[in-house]
């Protein structure tokens, strides 16, 4: 079971990192586990010359290139992301942008999330969802929404959260299940 933790907030151990971080807490102990803390990374956005289109391949050379490697390598990927300014964060959105090329290269990878925030979320979960549809990946999960006060608080206002980033771990670890039976 190889596992993509995509840890998309700018900061490292702040709310969405505790969601991640509980959720992965249910797979089980054979799983392969990948972290990708997007905010030590260095890359940029698509640039749009849509020279993917014939090479078959993105070609700016920044840390993008080993974030495609452990795309590829994963069977099960998980987003972690706050909602800043009513969407996914900017250090996601570019990861999302720089896949344009991987058309169908991400087909049936199971796929799911959980996410941060108070207000807006919607389209937060919209384009997360977006991006998996697109991609033909499995959407998994659960939903589940950390509620935060950014400036009154995190997670200790929600009791819920972290039991509903769990139940996200499970239901992933279950969907690979019925789809890879007990290989690990
Ligand atoms: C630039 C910025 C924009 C934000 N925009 C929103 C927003 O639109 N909706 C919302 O509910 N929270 C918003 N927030 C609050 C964060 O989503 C919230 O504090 C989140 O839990 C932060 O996650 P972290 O602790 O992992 O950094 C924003 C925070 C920042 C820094």
């Amino acid at each position: 079971m190889k596992v993509l933790a995509i840890y998309g907030s700018p900061r490292k151990n702040g709310n969405t990192a505790k969601m991640l971080d509980a959720a992965l807490s249910e797979f089980p102990p054979e799983a392969e586990i990948k972290r990708l803390y997007l905010a030590d990374l260095n890359f940029s956005g698509c640039c749009a010359t849509r020279d993917c289109k014939t090479l078959g391949y993105c070609p700016i050379n920044d840390d993008m290139q080993q974030i495609y490697r452990d795309l590829l390598w994963a069977e099960i990927i998980i987003f972690g992301s706050p909602s800043q300014f009513a969407d996914v964060s900017a250090l996601i959105k570019k990861l999302m942008e720089r896949t344009w090329w991987m058309k169908g290269a991400l087909r049936n990878k199971i796929g799911g999330y959980v996410i941060t925030g108070r207000r807006y979320i919607e389209s937060t979960i919209n384009t997360l969802h977006a991006f998996m549809l697109r991609h033909q990946m499995i959407l998994g999960g659960s939903g589940a929404l950390g509620y935060t006060f950014t400036e009154m608080g995190g997670l200790e206002y929600d009791p819920l959260a972290l039991r509903d980033a769990r139940y996200t771990g499970r239901r992933l670890v279950e969907l690979y299940q019925l789809i890879y039976g007990n290989k690990n």
